[in-house]
């Protein structure tokens, strides 16, 4: 007799587990990943504005006849320097070379998409 009420309630317990599927793989479209492609659409129209002129379309730099020529971004050489370095460059320039100081130009969240930028052109 109570076997079967055993046998129910089982049942029972099983029906009621939650489901638990692909609950991480919901990444793409997410409110984060979309912020991100705004910031470098931001940082990509910065660049085209303000930086393209030395650097080149592709930041390859020496679009523009200076000495020293304007640093190839996409070189390993600028690559491996880290962020705060690159931002410290954009925010202060290089003294003695054509490269300027952005710091009454660009905000900080300005810089921090123009650098992300330039990082994608190096991938
Ligand atoms: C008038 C030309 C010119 C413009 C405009 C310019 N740059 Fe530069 N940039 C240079 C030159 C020249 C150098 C190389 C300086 C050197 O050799 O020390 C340089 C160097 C740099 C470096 C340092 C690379 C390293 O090796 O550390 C970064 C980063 C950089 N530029 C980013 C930018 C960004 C971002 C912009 C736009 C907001 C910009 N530059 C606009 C001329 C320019």
């Amino acid at each position: 007799m109570t076997s079967r009420f055993i046998v129910l309630g089982v049942l029972l317990v099983l029906s009621c587990q939650p489901v638990a599927h692909g609950a991480s793989e919901q990444k793409e479209g997410s409110p984060q990943t979309l912020r991100e492609h705004y910031n470098l659409q931001e940082g990509k129209h910065l660049y085209e504005q303000y930086c393209r002129f030395c650097h080149g379309e592709q930041g390859k730099g020496k679009a523009f006849d200076v000495t020293p020529p304007p640093a190839d971004l996409t070189s390993p050489a600028v690559q491996q320097k880290s962020d705060f370095d690159l931002t410290q460059t954009i925010h202060g320039g290089e003294q003695g070379t054509a490269m300027g100081a952005w710091k009454w130009v660009l905000s900080d969240k300005d810089k921090q998409n123009v650098l992300q930028y330039i990082r994608s052109l190096a991938r």
